[in-house]
């Protein structure tokens, strides 16, 4: 058997995955066609070439430009529904979605559109597929804490069919620590909450993630390593990382695979695992991210099915679920 179907037939969760960032450039030019939406590509290739990076900066400026292309209910359901599709052709038996709600509603386009495709394309996806799925909203750390709380507030009918709350977007400078109140609050209300720390940013960012927003997961983490007592603070409360390792390469955070601290990660006992973060843009999903560890890390079948079982513990499912799955 081949590494690529070993992967191919490992079960996996897929925790960190923003489905704006899921859009092929297929998808982005037929629904820059459908809503007249003016766009610099014309074709798939040139859409290809343009996405390259110096850093998050850079990706987020053409990312949240991309999202123009999401006007109608339909839009939002077809993003989710060939993400969910996709995923479930790489053995994911379920995912964790994000979605930044506010580069929507930032547009006029209202909450109700957003939420009802991508909603119903969950259900969609679990019906024909089986596939399930839970939904995240991030928010986006540059705008502020009110806008945040004000969001949280304006979510409530939508309560029941969401899964917790995250924290994306520029990292250096904005601080996990700005979003105390609006954490506090989701975890008063009952939601899960995960933070993107230790992306860009330091150790230090990663710190506040556990100990002021009290995070249940950390997305990316990396730069924990830089803090050896915070590793073993990690290790003990079995806080997982959910690692991007495409993600990081594609915006230059390691400058090779080679580099990638998937591995000394691993071996200082933390529960982590892999995901494609936004895929179109970075080249690979979730097995590719898989497989392009394995290939230059030199991880074996035992690694690779440490990753996909710490996907389930991590993941915000039932023990029942949880025992099904493993
Ligand atoms: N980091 C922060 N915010 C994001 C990312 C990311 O990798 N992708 C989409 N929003
Ligand atoms: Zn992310």
């Amino acid at each position: 058997m081949t590494p690529e179907q070993f992967v191919a037939g490992l079960p996996k969760a897929e925790l960190h995955m923003h489905i704006e960032g899921s859009i092929d450039p297929e998808l982005f030019l037929r629904l820059a066609r459908r809503n007249g939406v003016d766009i610099r590509w014309q074709t798939e290739e040139e859409l290809r070439a343009a996405y390259r990076f110096t850093d998050l900066q850079d990706f987020l400026n053409l990312y949240y430009d991309g999202c123009r292309v999401l006007v109608q209910p339909q839009d939002f359901h077809d993003v989710t529904r060939d993400y969910l599709r996709r995923a479930h052709a790489d053995r994911v038996l379920h995912a964790e979605m994000f979605l930044g709600v506010q580069g929507h509603t930032s547009r006029a386009v209202p909450l109700a559109v957003v939420m009802e495709g991508v909603l119903g394309a969950m259900e969609a996806a679990q019906a024909e597929d089986g596939i399930s799925s839970g939904l995240i909203v991030v928010v986006q750390r540059h705008r502020s804490e009110d806008e945040a709380l004000a969001l949280l507030d304006d979510l409530r009918p939508w309560y029941d069919q969401l899964l917790g709350f995250g924290l994306g977007g520029a990292e250096v400078g904005n601080p996990p620590s700005k979003f105390a109140g609006f954490f506090r609050r989701c975890r008063e209300r009952g939601f899960k909450v995960v933070a993107h720390a230790g992306e860009e940013g330091p150790a230090a960012y990663v710190r506040e993630a556990v100990e002021l927003l009290q995070v249940q997961r950390l997305d990316h983490g990396n730069a924990c390593l830089d803090d050896p007592a915070l590793v073993a603070q990690l290790a003990q409360q079995r806080i997982p990382l959910t690692v991007c390792p495409l993600s990081n390469l594609k915006l230059q955070l390691v400058p090779s695979m080679a580099a990638h601290p998937l591995r000394r990660l691993m071996d200082a006992g933390l529960c982590v695992t892999v995901n494609s973060d936004d895929p179109s843009y970075f080249g690979g999903y979730v097995n590719d991210n898989y497989l392009a560890c394995q290939q230059a890390l030199g991880l074996g079948r035992d690694d690779m099915v440490s990753l996909a079982r710490n996907s389930f513990e991590a993941a915000f499912i039932t023990p029942l679920q949880r025992s099904a799955a493993l």
